[in-house]
């Protein structure tokens, strides 16, 4: 269709596997985003506002946001709830653990990959959990990766070998991910953390739009509340304000590098917390502060980011 010929699309892909062998790659990366990312981010907003406690810095949307649903999840993060996400491999953990490290409230854990049973003994140690599964993408390893159809699939994602962007408003795709959705209900999931929900800043090769999107988030979060599950959003940060009502937190990899971290605040004004993957703070500035940077926890508070959940990469 004619879209194909309007903006370039960004390339804008998560990067939640495999994270933990180039974890000092990242921090690297994020280091000098954020010296450089979140500078001209601030230097961009900075015109005519000068008040750091200004709400006005959420980024304003002409479209309407999709109204409250009125079923509310059984358990939803808070904004200071404490965070690990364990995505490369199952987490290890025996059933008679009294123990776990990180000692979190919150781990987010690959919906396929980690057994009921390790859910449940995490609940049985005080933690809530999140399962992460693909919900805007194929990927050929997964139990029922054979029941998606070919027309679902479109471009294959930038340095995912064997992974295809896939047709939001396929009824078959929907289906499938409402089956995950029941998975995780099943093994005992408290919440979600759909990826890959933002197609349309990526070359997809199916034309998808962040409409798309949105009414994919819509019918997503009709299929999580069933089950009174919460979800999250996946980076997706031009679409914030349209789905902001139907999600209770925001996963975020790369807003730094994106210089994006400003639209993100719309989530602690509404009092949602940010999940970002990123190292600890003392750490990173310790770090930061070793690369003769300056001090990136400054740049965090000024950006009205200092509420942001910090976690550590399972490096
Ligand atoms: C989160 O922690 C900060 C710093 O301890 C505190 O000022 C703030 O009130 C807390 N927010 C919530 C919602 O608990
Ligand atoms: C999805 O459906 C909407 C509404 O029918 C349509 O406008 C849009 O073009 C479709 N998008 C794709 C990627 O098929
Ligand atoms: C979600 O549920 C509401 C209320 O049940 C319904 O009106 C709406 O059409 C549903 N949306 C999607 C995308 O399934
Ligand atoms: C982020 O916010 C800025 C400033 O409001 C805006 O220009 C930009 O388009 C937003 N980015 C996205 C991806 O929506």
């Amino acid at each position: 269709m004619s879209s194909k010929l309007s903006n370039a699309p960004i390339e804008h892909r998560s990067r939640r596997k495999r994270i933990s062998l180039i974890a000092c790659a990242v921090v690297i990366i994020i280091v000098i985003a954020l010296a450089i990312g979140l500078g001209v981010g601030l230097t961009r907003k900075g015109s005519g506002n000068n008040d750091p406690s200004s709400p006005s810095s959420a980024p304003t949307s002409t479209v309407s946001p999709l109204p409250s649903p009125t079923v509310q999840p059984t358990w939803a993060p808070t904004v200071n709830s404490t965070w690990q996400i364990v995505l490369q491999n199952p987490l290890e953990l025996s059933s008679d653990a009294t123990s776990i490290t990180p000692d979190v409230e919150v781990y987010d854990i690959d919906l396929f990959t980690n057994s009921a049973e390790v859910i449940s003994t995490l609940h049985k140690l005080g933690k809530k959990v999140i399962c992460y599964f693909s919900a805007g993408s194929y990927e050929p390893d997964r139990p029922d990766s054979g029941d998606f159809k070919d027309a679902d699939k479109g471009k294959e994602m930038d340095g995912w070998p064997g992974e295809y962007w896939l047709n939001l408003n396929s009824t078959n795709v929907r289906n499938i991910m409402t089956k995950r959705v029941e998975l995780a209900a099943q093994k005992g999931c408290d919440g979600v953390d759909p990826d890959n929900v933002d197609g349309y800043s990526n070359t997809n090769g199916l034309s998808l739009t962040p409409a798309d999107s949105i009414s994919f988030l819509s019918f997503l979060s009709n299929a999580t509340l069933a089950h009174k599950l919460s979800m999250g959003l996946k980076n997706a940060a031009a679409i914030i304000d349209d789905v902001l009502p139907l999600v209770h937190f925001s996963v975020n990899e790369q807003c730094a590098q994106y210089s994006e971290c400003s639209n993100f605040t719309a989530f602690i004004t509404h009092h949602k917390p940010l999940l970002r993957r990123q190292r600890r703070r003392r750490e990173l500035q310790h770090r930061h502060q070793a690369h003769g940077l300056g001090r990136v926890g400054r740049v965090l508070q000024l950006l009205g980011l200092h509420h942001a959940a910090e976690y550590e990469l399972n490096a």
